[in-house]
Protein backbone atom coordinates (compact mmCIF):
# COMPACT_ATOMS: atom_id res chain seq x y z
CA UNK A 1 0.00 0.00 0.00
CA UNK A 2 1.52 3.59 -0.60
CA UNK A 3 0.74 5.89 1.77
CA UNK A 4 1.37 9.32 1.82
CA UNK A 5 2.32 10.79 5.35
CA UNK A 6 1.52 14.30 6.95
CA UNK A 7 3.79 15.93 9.96
CA UNK A 8 2.98 19.81 11.06
CA UNK A 9 2.79 19.19 14.82
CA UNK A 10 5.72 21.49 16.04
CA UNK A 11 8.52 23.19 14.16
CA UNK A 12 8.99 20.94 11.23
CA UNK A 13 6.73 20.70 8.13
CA UNK A 14 7.02 17.03 6.66
CA UNK A 15 5.17 15.00 4.04
CA UNK A 16 6.99 11.35 2.80
CA UNK A 17 5.97 8.64 0.66
CA UNK A 18 5.74 4.83 2.11
CA UNK A 19 5.06 2.06 0.12
CA UNK A 20 3.80 -1.10 2.27
CA UNK A 21 5.36 0.37 6.01
CA UNK A 22 8.84 -0.18 5.17
CA UNK A 23 9.99 1.30 2.14
CA UNK A 24 10.67 5.41 2.18
CA UNK A 25 9.70 6.54 -1.21
CA UNK A 26 10.44 10.04 0.28
CA UNK A 27 10.69 12.13 3.34
CA UNK A 28 10.84 15.63 2.69
CA UNK A 29 11.49 17.95 6.17
CA UNK A 30 11.89 21.57 6.49
CA UNK A 31 12.80 22.61 9.41
CA UNK A 32 11.68 26.27 10.34
CA UNK A 33 14.23 28.05 10.89
CA UNK A 34 12.22 31.47 12.28
CA UNK A 35 12.71 30.31 15.83
CA UNK A 36 16.08 30.34 16.24
CA UNK A 37 16.37 34.17 16.88
CA UNK A 38 13.91 33.50 19.78
CA UNK A 39 15.96 30.13 21.34
CA UNK A 40 12.30 28.61 21.30
CA UNK A 41 9.44 27.36 18.99
CA UNK A 42 6.34 30.65 18.53
CA UNK A 43 3.70 28.92 18.14
CA UNK A 44 1.96 31.32 15.66
CA UNK A 45 5.19 31.35 13.86
CA UNK A 46 5.11 28.04 13.60
CA UNK A 47 1.59 27.90 12.01
CA UNK A 48 2.42 30.54 9.30
CA UNK A 49 5.41 28.66 7.80
CA UNK A 50 3.50 25.39 8.13
CA UNK A 51 0.75 27.63 5.42
CA UNK A 52 3.54 28.80 3.58
CA UNK A 53 5.56 25.65 2.78
CA UNK A 54 3.08 22.75 3.17
CA UNK A 55 2.12 22.49 -0.20
CA UNK A 56 5.46 22.52 -1.55
CA UNK A 57 6.68 20.30 0.67
CA UNK A 58 3.92 18.07 -0.46
CA UNK A 59 4.87 18.89 -4.15
CA UNK A 60 8.38 17.66 -3.15
CA UNK A 61 7.66 14.65 -1.74
CA UNK A 62 5.40 13.35 -4.39
CA UNK A 63 8.21 14.61 -7.19
CA UNK A 64 10.87 12.48 -5.24
CA UNK A 65 8.98 9.83 -5.11
CA UNK A 66 7.82 9.84 -8.46
CA UNK A 67 3.91 9.64 -7.85
CA UNK A 68 1.14 11.54 -8.77
CA UNK A 69 -1.47 11.95 -5.92
CA UNK A 70 -3.78 9.28 -7.91
CA UNK A 71 -1.09 6.15 -6.70
CA UNK A 72 -1.32 7.48 -3.55
CA UNK A 73 -3.84 4.16 -1.59
CA UNK A 74 -3.80 6.35 1.91
CA UNK A 75 -3.60 9.38 4.01
CA UNK A 76 -1.72 9.37 7.89
CA UNK A 77 -1.61 12.98 9.92
CA UNK A 78 -0.50 13.65 12.61
CA UNK A 79 -3.12 14.39 15.16
CA UNK A 80 -1.76 15.02 18.02
CA UNK A 81 0.18 15.90 20.73
CA UNK A 82 1.38 18.96 19.50
CA UNK A 83 0.58 22.98 18.83
CA UNK A 84 -2.98 23.54 17.86
CA UNK A 85 -3.00 25.59 15.25
CA UNK A 86 0.29 23.84 13.98
CA UNK A 87 -1.78 20.48 13.64
CA UNK A 88 -4.72 22.16 11.91
CA UNK A 89 -2.88 22.94 8.82
CA UNK A 90 -1.88 19.33 8.03
CA UNK A 91 -4.98 17.90 9.52
CA UNK A 92 -6.64 20.29 7.06
CA UNK A 93 -4.63 19.57 3.92
CA UNK A 94 -5.13 15.61 4.80
CA UNK A 95 -8.70 15.78 4.95
CA UNK A 96 -8.99 17.49 1.85
CA UNK A 97 -7.01 14.66 0.47
CA UNK A 98 -8.24 12.52 1.87
CA UNK A 99 -12.00 13.81 0.64
CA UNK A 100 -11.22 14.81 -3.15
CA UNK A 101 -9.24 11.72 -4.00
CA UNK A 102 -11.79 9.39 -2.33
CA UNK A 103 -8.92 7.52 0.08
CA UNK A 104 -8.88 6.78 3.60
CA UNK A 105 -8.04 8.78 6.29
CA UNK A 106 -5.87 7.73 9.44
CA UNK A 107 -5.26 9.90 12.35
CA UNK A 108 -1.88 8.76 13.81
CA UNK A 109 -0.73 9.91 17.45
CA UNK A 110 3.06 11.33 17.21
CA UNK A 111 4.61 9.05 19.99
CA UNK A 112 3.66 5.95 17.64
CA UNK A 113 4.64 8.03 14.58
CA UNK A 114 8.33 7.73 16.90
CA UNK A 115 7.57 4.53 17.56
CA UNK A 116 7.25 3.11 14.03
CA UNK A 117 10.73 5.01 13.03
CA UNK A 118 12.41 1.78 14.07
CA UNK A 119 9.94 -0.55 12.68
CA UNK A 120 10.73 1.32 9.58
CA UNK A 121 14.39 0.88 9.49
CA UNK A 122 14.81 -2.94 11.27
CA UNK A 123 12.48 -5.48 10.04
CA UNK A 124 14.09 -7.81 12.81
CA UNK A 125 12.40 -5.50 15.22
CA UNK A 126 9.57 -7.24 16.97
CA UNK A 127 7.75 -6.72 20.04
CA UNK A 128 7.85 -7.27 22.62
CA UNK A 129 10.48 -4.60 24.00
CA UNK A 130 11.16 -1.55 25.47
CA UNK A 131 11.40 1.96 23.47
CA UNK A 132 12.57 5.22 25.13
CA UNK A 133 10.71 7.76 22.68
CA UNK A 134 12.61 11.07 23.94
CA UNK A 135 12.23 14.66 21.85
CA UNK A 136 11.26 18.27 22.78
CA UNK A 137 8.51 17.74 24.12
CA UNK A 138 8.30 14.41 25.41
CA UNK A 139 9.89 11.96 27.50
CA UNK A 140 8.70 8.29 27.86
CA UNK A 141 9.48 4.66 28.54
CA UNK A 142 6.88 2.65 26.49
CA UNK A 143 6.38 -1.07 26.85
CA UNK A 144 5.66 -2.26 22.93
CA UNK A 145 3.74 -5.05 24.31
CA UNK A 146 2.69 -5.04 19.90
CA UNK A 147 2.41 -2.47 17.17
CA UNK A 148 -0.39 -0.67 18.16
CA UNK A 149 -0.24 -2.01 21.93
CA UNK A 150 1.65 -0.01 24.55
CA UNK A 151 1.96 0.31 28.02
CA UNK A 152 3.41 3.49 29.15
CA UNK A 153 5.85 2.75 32.35
CA UNK A 154 7.13 6.28 32.51
CA UNK A 155 7.36 9.71 31.71
CA UNK A 156 8.24 13.11 32.28
CA UNK A 157 7.15 15.13 35.51
CA UNK A 158 7.91 18.53 33.73
CA UNK A 159 11.06 19.34 31.46
CA UNK A 160 11.41 16.52 28.71
CA UNK A 161 14.80 15.55 27.52
CA UNK A 162 15.26 17.54 24.79
CA UNK A 163 14.05 20.60 26.44
CA UNK A 164 16.70 19.92 29.11
CA UNK A 165 19.27 20.68 25.94
CA UNK A 166 17.51 22.86 24.49
CA UNK A 167 17.40 25.44 28.35
CA UNK A 168 21.10 24.48 29.42
CA UNK A 169 22.35 25.38 25.62
CA UNK A 170 20.44 28.90 25.98
CA UNK A 171 22.11 29.17 29.48
CA UNK A 172 26.01 28.09 27.89
CA UNK A 173 25.23 30.48 24.76
CA UNK A 174 25.34 27.53 22.50
CA UNK A 175 21.83 28.49 20.17
CA UNK A 176 19.07 26.72 19.45
CA UNK A 177 17.98 23.72 18.90
CA UNK A 178 20.76 22.54 21.41
CA UNK A 179 20.53 18.85 21.35
CA UNK A 180 22.76 19.11 18.38
CA UNK A 181 24.99 21.91 20.05
CA UNK A 182 25.67 20.07 23.22
CA UNK A 183 26.05 16.77 21.70
CA UNK A 184 29.27 18.18 19.22
CA UNK A 185 30.22 20.47 22.79
CA UNK A 186 30.59 17.73 24.77
CA UNK A 187 33.17 15.92 22.74
CA UNK A 188 35.72 18.63 23.74
CA UNK A 189 34.35 18.56 27.43
CA UNK A 190 34.96 15.69 30.61
CA UNK A 191 31.52 14.29 31.56
CA UNK A 192 33.27 13.83 35.01
CA UNK A 193 33.91 17.42 35.16
CA UNK A 194 31.23 18.50 37.74
CA UNK A 195 28.60 15.62 39.47
CA UNK A 196 25.25 17.04 38.05
CA UNK A 197 22.26 15.63 40.36
CA UNK A 198 20.20 13.06 38.44
CA UNK A 199 16.89 12.36 39.62
CA UNK A 200 15.91 9.05 39.86
CA UNK A 201 12.86 9.42 41.84
CA UNK A 202 11.28 7.33 43.83
CA UNK A 203 11.99 3.82 43.69
CA UNK A 204 11.17 1.65 40.96
CA UNK A 205 9.48 4.53 39.45
CA UNK A 206 9.74 5.03 35.82
CA UNK A 207 9.20 8.94 35.65
CA UNK A 208 11.77 11.05 34.66
CA UNK A 209 12.57 14.95 35.98
CA UNK A 210 15.00 16.92 34.37
CA UNK A 211 14.08 20.62 35.32
CA UNK A 212 16.02 19.87 38.84
CA UNK A 213 18.58 19.44 36.65
CA UNK A 214 18.44 22.12 34.36
CA UNK A 215 18.10 24.78 37.16
CA UNK A 216 21.45 23.02 38.87
CA UNK A 217 23.53 24.21 35.64
CA UNK A 218 21.61 27.22 35.37
CA UNK A 219 23.13 28.05 39.28
CA UNK A 220 26.43 26.92 38.54
CA UNK A 221 27.00 28.35 35.47
CA UNK A 222 25.72 31.76 36.95
CA UNK A 223 28.17 31.71 39.27
CA UNK A 224 30.96 31.34 37.56
CA UNK A 225 32.88 34.47 35.64
CA UNK A 226 32.79 35.06 31.74
CA UNK A 227 36.13 33.35 31.19
CA UNK A 228 35.56 30.25 33.71
CA UNK A 229 32.28 30.00 31.82
CA UNK A 230 34.02 30.26 28.37
CA UNK A 231 36.94 28.01 29.41
CA UNK A 232 34.80 25.27 31.09
CA UNK A 233 31.78 25.21 28.18
CA UNK A 234 32.35 22.00 26.91
CA UNK A 235 33.16 20.62 30.17
CA UNK A 236 29.95 21.85 31.52
CA UNK A 237 27.81 20.97 28.49
CA UNK A 238 29.32 16.89 28.88
CA UNK A 239 28.46 16.95 32.40
CA UNK A 240 25.02 18.41 32.08
CA UNK A 241 24.51 15.86 28.75
CA UNK A 242 26.10 12.54 30.98
CA UNK A 243 23.49 13.30 33.82
CA UNK A 244 20.90 13.15 31.37
CA UNK A 245 22.22 9.73 29.84
CA UNK A 246 22.99 8.12 33.00
CA UNK A 247 18.93 8.84 33.67
CA UNK A 248 17.87 7.50 30.73
CA UNK A 249 20.31 4.44 30.31
CA UNK A 250 19.61 3.21 33.86
CA UNK A 251 15.54 3.40 33.83
CA UNK A 252 15.12 2.54 29.93
CA UNK A 253 17.68 -1.13 31.17
CA UNK A 254 15.83 -1.66 34.18
CA UNK A 255 12.88 -1.50 32.70
CA UNK A 256 13.82 -3.73 30.40
CA UNK A 257 15.19 -6.53 33.20
CA UNK A 258 11.89 -5.97 35.34
CA UNK A 259 9.88 -7.23 32.20
CA UNK A 260 12.05 -9.15 30.53
CA UNK A 261 12.48 -7.78 27.03
CA UNK A 262 15.41 -8.53 24.75
CA UNK A 263 15.59 -5.51 23.41
CA UNK A 264 15.59 -1.70 23.76
CA UNK A 265 14.59 1.17 21.06
CA UNK A 266 15.58 4.99 21.22
CA UNK A 267 12.90 6.76 19.39
CA UNK A 268 12.32 10.53 19.16
CA UNK A 269 14.93 13.53 18.33
CA UNK A 270 17.38 12.71 21.13
CA UNK A 271 17.96 9.83 20.24
CA UNK A 272 20.06 10.99 17.86
CA UNK A 273 22.11 12.18 20.77
CA UNK A 274 26.01 10.04 19.97
CA UNK A 275 26.89 9.67 23.94
CA UNK A 276 23.67 7.98 24.41
CA UNK A 277 24.33 5.89 21.74
CA UNK A 278 26.82 4.58 22.37
CA UNK A 279 26.81 4.06 26.16
CA UNK A 280 23.00 2.29 25.70
CA UNK A 281 25.02 0.03 23.79
CA UNK A 282 27.77 -0.66 26.41
CA UNK A 283 25.08 -0.94 28.67
CA UNK A 284 22.27 -3.03 27.22
CA UNK A 285 25.55 -5.55 26.00
CA UNK A 286 26.43 -6.43 29.60
CA UNK A 287 22.76 -7.65 29.87
CA UNK A 288 22.43 -9.19 26.45
CA UNK A 289 19.72 -6.70 25.48
CA UNK A 290 19.66 -5.86 21.78
CA UNK A 291 19.67 -2.10 20.92
CA UNK A 292 17.83 -0.18 17.78
CA UNK A 293 17.57 3.62 17.18
CA UNK A 294 16.71 4.81 13.77
CA UNK A 295 19.03 6.80 11.70
CA UNK A 296 19.52 10.48 12.58
CA UNK A 297 17.30 11.77 10.20
CA UNK A 298 13.87 9.49 11.32
CA UNK A 299 14.63 10.39 14.90
CA UNK A 300 14.03 14.26 14.68
CA UNK A 301 10.16 14.88 13.43
CA UNK A 302 9.12 13.57 9.97
CA UNK A 303 6.35 12.17 8.02
CA UNK A 304 7.97 8.57 6.88
CA UNK A 305 7.45 7.36 10.38
CA UNK A 306 3.78 8.85 10.49
CA UNK A 307 3.03 7.48 6.85
CA UNK A 308 4.25 3.69 8.30
CA UNK A 309 2.26 3.72 11.43
CA UNK A 310 -0.25 4.90 9.16
CA UNK A 311 0.05 1.88 6.86
CA UNK A 312 -0.29 -0.44 10.39
CA UNK A 313 -3.72 1.19 11.03
CA UNK A 314 -4.99 1.16 7.59
CA UNK A 315 -4.38 -2.08 7.02
CA UNK A 316 -5.66 -3.47 10.52
CA UNK A 317 -9.01 -1.58 8.77
CA UNK A 318 -8.65 1.32 11.02
CA UNK A 319 -10.26 4.78 9.42
CA UNK A 320 -10.79 8.40 10.60
CA UNK A 321 -13.33 10.30 9.71
CA UNK A 322 -13.29 13.85 7.89
CA UNK A 323 -14.27 15.26 11.92
CA UNK A 324 -11.05 14.19 13.21
CA UNK A 325 -9.87 17.04 15.03
CA UNK A 326 -6.22 17.88 16.52
CA UNK A 327 -5.82 17.16 20.18
CA UNK A 328 -2.71 19.14 21.45
CA UNK A 329 -2.66 16.72 24.30
CA UNK A 330 -3.25 13.27 23.23
CA UNK A 331 -2.03 10.68 24.80
CA UNK A 332 -0.18 7.79 23.20
CA UNK A 333 -2.27 5.24 25.13
O1 LIG B 1 11.44 14.54 17.95
P1 LIG B 1 11.77 15.98 17.74
O2 LIG B 1 12.21 16.40 16.38
O3 LIG B 1 10.57 16.91 18.11
C1 LIG B 1 9.63 16.68 19.11
O4 LIG B 1 8.76 15.80 18.93
O5 LIG B 1 9.76 17.35 20.16
O6 LIG B 1 12.90 16.34 18.83
C2 LIG B 1 13.51 17.59 18.89
C3 LIG B 1 14.39 17.62 20.12
C4 LIG B 1 14.98 19.00 20.43
O7 LIG B 1 14.77 19.29 21.79
C5 LIG B 1 16.45 18.84 20.11
O8 LIG B 1 17.30 19.66 20.89
C6 LIG B 1 16.68 17.37 20.44
O9 LIG B 1 15.51 16.73 19.97
N1 LIG B 1 17.86 16.82 19.76
C7 LIG B 1 18.94 16.32 20.42
C8 LIG B 1 19.88 15.99 19.43
N2 LIG B 1 19.35 16.27 18.20
C9 LIG B 1 18.11 16.78 18.43
N3 LIG B 1 19.17 16.16 21.74
C10 LIG B 1 20.35 15.65 22.10
N4 LIG B 1 21.33 15.31 21.21
C11 LIG B 1 21.13 15.46 19.88
N5 LIG B 1 22.09 15.13 19.00
ZN1 LIG C 1 8.58 14.41 17.75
Amino acid sequence: MLILGIETSCDETAAGVVADGNRILSNVVYSQMVHNKYGGVVPELASREHIRTIIPVLEQALHRAAVTLAKIEGIAVTYGPGLVGSLLIGLSLAKSLSYSLGIPLIGINHIEGHIFANFLEHPDLSPPYMCLVISGGHSNLVYVAGKGDYQLLGRTRDDAAGEAFDKVAKVLDLGYPGGPAIDETSKKGRPDFFKFPRAYLEENSFDFSFSGLKTAVAIYASRLSREKLDKHRADIAASFQEAVVDVLVDKGIRACLQRKTQAIALAGGVARNQRLRSKIQREAEKHKLRVFFPSPVLCTDNAAMIAAAGEFHLSSGRRSNLDLNAVPYAPLV
